[in-house]
């Protein structure tokens, strides 16, 4: 074991593990809505998200995300948390996704923010279609 190793290793210890991100070696960096879940993961079915709706849908690691599809052969998947205070907002109902806490409502297709108080959109997060399969980009 190397001095830097060793350094690194008793950072850890005495920071609770934090001292690791300082070395270089921390956890890799989570992205909002997707828990622990890596690019060519699955997160749902097609089946599961029919054409003209929405779900939200649990993934690996305590993530979630709200799965949209507005056409055959298009998925788009957002972070469900509101941007104004966190709320997990409702898949889209009449052409609208609504958060429930304080009724910002969103773009089902682009998550733009229609109506406040959220300050912005909802944050994309990059899917693919991999036959019957929706799949983290
Ligand atoms: S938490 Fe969504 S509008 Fe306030």
């Amino acid at each position: 074991m190397d001095r830097r190793t060793l350094l690194c290793g008793l950072l850890a210890l005495t920071a609770g593990g934090g001292g690791l991100t300082a070395c270089g070696a921390g956890p890799p960096a989570r992205r909002p809505g997707v828990g622990s879940a890596r690019p060519g993961d699955r997160v749902a079915g097609l089946a599961d998200d029919p054409v003209g709706s929405g779900a939200l849908v649990d993934v690996a690691g305590d993530g979630q995300l709200l799965l949209v599809r507005p056409s055959d052969e298009v998925v788009r998947a957002f972070n469900p948390a509101c941007p104004h205070q966190g709320t997990a907002v409702n898949p889209p109902a009449a052409g609208v996704i609504t958060c429930p806490t304080h009724a910002s409502t969103f773009d089902p297709v682009s998550g733009a923010v229609l109506t406040g108080p959220s300050p912005r959109g909802l944050a994309e997060v990059p899917v693919s279609v991999a036959g019957p399969d929706v799949v983290l980009s």
